[in-house]
């Protein structure tokens, strides 16, 4: 599914994202980009919430393969180093909170269209956030990073089997396409 561009304004690497948005207080999570030494920290979330989320549906050895490639603290390194990904956190008062990753270049199924388009490649929220209003918060930091990343467009793909997350991006206003692969 794709949704059109938001207009954005410019924010820094690590400058809070939405440091002055209503709930955004001190016992609110901030939102700022990851820096590339918390590599080994949001690893260890990485593979949790993957695995808090998805771990049940999948056999324990292909799991522990699959977290090994994508969440080693050396691979999140790496995409915290390139330019074409951007990583979102929410930092709670007790550590992180949730976090989304953007990817500009990687290959959209055919529905999608508009020139540009960015990657809504991981979204998450931690369990004691969830319901809260932090998804939405997130989502409005994902679109500014779309902005920033000279997006036309934000695509995101979501399991058929992930009610809670349909349910969730359904209230935003995407244009969806019903297909598996
Ligand atoms: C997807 C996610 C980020 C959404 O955040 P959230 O805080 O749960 O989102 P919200 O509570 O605002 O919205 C979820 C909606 O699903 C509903 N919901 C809750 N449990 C549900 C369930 N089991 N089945 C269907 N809907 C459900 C909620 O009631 C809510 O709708 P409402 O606001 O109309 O009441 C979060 O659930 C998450 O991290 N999930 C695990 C990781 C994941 O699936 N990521 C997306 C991958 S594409």
């Amino acid at each position: 599914m794709s949704r059109p561009k938001s207009s954005g304004t410019g924010i820094g690497p690590v400058r809070p994202i939405d440091g002055g948005a209503p709930g955004s207080g001190p016992e609110h999570p901030r939102l700022r980009a990851a820096r590339v030494e918390e590599a080994a920290a949001l690893s260890a979330f990485m593979t949790r919430m993957f695995t808090e989320a998805f771990g049940a549906d999948n056999n324990p050895d292909d799991l522990a393969m699959y977290l090994r490639r994508s969440y080693s603290a050396a691979r999140q390194r790496k995409e915290l180093g390139d330019p074409d990904i951007r990583t979102i956190i929410a930092e709670g008062p007790a550590g992180l909170a949730g976090y989304a990753m953007l990817r500009r270049g990687s290959v959209p199924p055919p529905v999608v269209t508009q020139p540009d388009p960015v990657e809504l490649w991981r979204f998450y929220v931690d369990t004691p956030w969830k319901g809260g209003g932090l998804a939405q918060r997130l989502m409005k930091a994902v679109r500014h990073e779309t902005a920033l990343l000279g997006g036309g467009s934000l695509w995101l793909s979501v399991w058929e089997r992930n009610p809670r997350a349909i349910a969730f991006y359904r209230k935003g206003s995407w244009m969806w396409d019903r297909r598996s692969s």
